[in-house]
């Protein structure tokens, strides 16, 4: 059975291109809503969109770099020209950046992953939250990471802290959109299956991971795309400033 919980729904997902987002954006599609898949890879996230229209779903692709609020404000425009509102915004663009130790990070290499993905979801939230307020309500879900609530054992210092940014970002925006009826939560997973991981680690490192787990492997997309929907559902209504682990049991805390 086709479930509907975001029937007319209008969702913006960032990064929506591949991996996460993508398995994100085919949910919310698949449940009724009006996907906006943007990305900075135009050709990717146009081919998400046939997939969704070819399901009988209804999306539109657009290109924007989610570290350039210029780009970002312009995103926003088109989402409200062809649909009117936003009611949900999932915060997903994210890279890993070059890894190695801290001494080895190029400041620009530092500030590039910073600006990706903290400075990312700042100009997201920033031009979308208005519109919730005046729509008078809300959901926000900010893709963190297990980096973010420990270390990471794939990516370098910078990316560890722009998701552990994006913790602290999520709780304060929370605690200010509360009032009109904004969620604004955070998920925070483990290592999951796609390309970031896939093209930047060995086959070695990844079966180490998977033995280390206690589920014995890797999060799917789809794992994830489940716990960002119930995030943004009704069902949800009473969590905010929260983050929610998804890790197949790898920290628990
Ligand atoms: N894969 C993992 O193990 C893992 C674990 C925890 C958290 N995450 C986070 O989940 C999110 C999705 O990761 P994924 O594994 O699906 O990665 P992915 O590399 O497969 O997909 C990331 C997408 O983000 C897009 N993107 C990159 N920079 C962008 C920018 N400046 N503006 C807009 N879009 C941009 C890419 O084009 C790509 O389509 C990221 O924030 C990542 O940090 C991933």
């Amino acid at each position: 059975m086709r479930a509907n919980r975001f029937a007319d729904k209008v969702v913006i997902v960032t990064g929506a291109a591949r991996g996460m987002g993508r398995a994100t954006a085919l949910a919310f599609a698949r449940e009724g809503a009006k996907v906006a898949v943007t990305d900075v890879s135009a050709d990717e996230a146009h081919s998400v969109v046939r997939e969704i229209g070819q399901a009988g779903g209804d999306a539109v692709a657009i290109q924007a770099d989610v570290s350039d609020l210029t780009d970002v404000s312009r995103m926003v425009d088109v989402v409200i020209e062809r649909y009117g509102t936003v009611d949900v915004l999932v915060n997903n663009a994210g890279v890993l950046g070059k890894t190695g130790p801290l001494e080895e990070i190029a400041p620009e290499e530092w500030a590039r992953v910073i600006d990706i993905n903290l400075t990312g979801v700042f100009n997201c939230t920033k031009a979308v939250l208005p519109i919730m307020k005046e729509r008078g309500g809300g959901k926000i879900v900010n893709v963190s990471s297990s980096a973010g609530r420990s270390y990471s054992t794939f990516g370098a210092a910078h990316y560890t802290a722009s998701k552990a940014g994006i913790l602290g970002l999520t709780r304060h925006t929370a605690s200010e959109a509360a009032p009109y009826n904004i969620n604004v939560n955070a998920v925070a997973p483990g290592s999951m299956d796609t390309e970031m991981v896939r093209l930047s680690a060995t086959p070695e490192h990844i079966a180490q991971e998977e033995a280390n787990n206690p589920l014995g492997r890797l999060g799917t997309p789809e794992d994830e795309a489940h716990l960002v929907l119930f995030l943004a559902s009704e069902e949800a209504s009473y969590i905010t400033g929260a983050t929610v682990d998804i890790n197949g049991g790898d920290l628990m805390i």
